[in-house]
């Protein structure tokens, strides 16, 4: 049995959450994501060092009162487990602070979390991973994971838990970022993913023909910096185009891209399980086309549940707890938060 305490800080949300691992059963006695969404919305983006700021006033006592939910404390939790990057180096940096000062005081092992492992987590998870006690599915490998979130569009192939191999990303723009600039042109408040999603529902997929870039790449990367310039163009070219026109075939475009490369990537090798997630698989386009898409290639879909879509804590507590019975386990002196970091470093050897 294992216990660890989980602290998320990459971006704009804090999460904590205290968990535990017995067997296949995973209980989590507290968890809280304390959102910045209001303070960034002001700026229309995320700020960095206003989003450290934010997580240094939060994070002590979201700490104090997760663990006094939890019934937990320094004797019964064997670990922490915190995001070490990717993300916003002063937001990381906060939660990575704060995991080793706690490491230190207590003398417990860090866990170091590579955010998109949390995220791939939390879609093989599925609907499971909201209940306060779940049981972590029985080998739904090899799975092909789609993540898209604000700082990445990846697709990756994953063999087990805590095993990645890196298929193809995006060479600019992530899906989420993409859908935030378009929010800002069409002057929809931040975050704009959901603003654009939701005047889409009344326009025409139709009304423009924006591109689909590198869908005839011949690799499994994306690229989206293209169509947000398509998108600036058409609304410059037709300044009475109806918002919900241009919102709704802009996010066809992107929803086409995401699953033309995941239809490709199904075509290349055989997998068990399909696994949509991150905060764009909010979407509920992209739910229901990826839904479709998996019933006409006869694979099982997983796919994020929608309060776990977004950043949070209990996703990097479960990659946490495997990775900690797996042996990754550090002393404080050697964990330090960095803005860019790969995800196969932290893939456990197949060997
Ligand atoms: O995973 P996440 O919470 O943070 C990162 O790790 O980046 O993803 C945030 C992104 C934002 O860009 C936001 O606009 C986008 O997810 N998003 C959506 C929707 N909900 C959130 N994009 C499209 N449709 C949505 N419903
Ligand atoms: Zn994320």
């Amino acid at each position: 049995m294992s216990t660890v305490l989980a602290i998320e800080t990459s971006c704009d949300e804090t999460g904590v959450a205290v968990m535990e691992k017995k067997g296949e059963k995973i209980t989590v006695y507290a968890s809280a994501v304390a959102s910045q969404i209001d303070i960034h919305a002001e700026t229309g983006g995320v700020v960095p060092d206003v989003a450290a700021r934010e997580h240094v006033k939060v994070i002590t006592p979201l700490i104090k009162k997760i663990l006094q939910q939890s019934g937990k404390n320094k004797e019964t939790i064997d670990a922490i487990a915190v995001t070490v990057g990717p993300g916003l180096m002063p937001a990381l940096s906060v939660g990575v602070q704060a995991a080793r000062t706690l490491a230190f005081a207590w003398n417990k092992p860090l866990v170091p979390v590579h955010h998109l492992e949390g995220h791939i987590v939390s879609a093989l998870l599925g609907e499971e991973g909201i209940k306060s006690t779940y049981t972590i599915p029985a080998s739904p490998f090899p799975a092909l994971a789609l993540i898209v979130s604000g700082g990445h569009t990846m697709l990756v192939r994953t063999d087990d838990f805590l095993h990645y191999q890196l298929l193809g990303q995006t060479k600019d723009d992530a899906a989420g970022e993409v859908f935030d600039k378009v929010a800002r042109m069409l002057k929809l408040p931040y975050p704009g993913g959901p603003h654009v999603s939701k005047i889409a529902e009344r326009g025409d997929v139709n009304a423009f023909k924006f591109p689909r870039p590198m869908i005839h790449s011949g690799d499994l990367h994306f690229s989206f910096s293209g169509l947000k310039t398509a998108v600036l163009y058409a609304l410059r070219d037709n300044p009475s185009a109806k918002k919900e026109d241009i919102a709704a075939s802009f996010q066809m475009a992107v929803v086409d891209s995401l699953l033309k490369k995941t239809e490709q990537a199904l075509e290349i090798e055989e997998y068990k399980t399909l696994l949509l997630s991150g905060g764009v698989a909010a979407n509920a386009l992209l739910r229901a086309e990826i839904g479709t898409l998996a019933v006409n290639q006869g694979i099982k879909l997983c796919i994020a549940p929608l309060s776990l879509c977004g950043d949070n804590a209990v996703m990097i507590g479960q990659v946490g707890l495997l990775a900690f019975e797996a042996g990754r386990k550090e002393s404080w002196q050697n964990v330090d938060a960095k803005a860019r970091m790969s995800l196969e470093s932290f893939s456990a050897r197949s060997d």
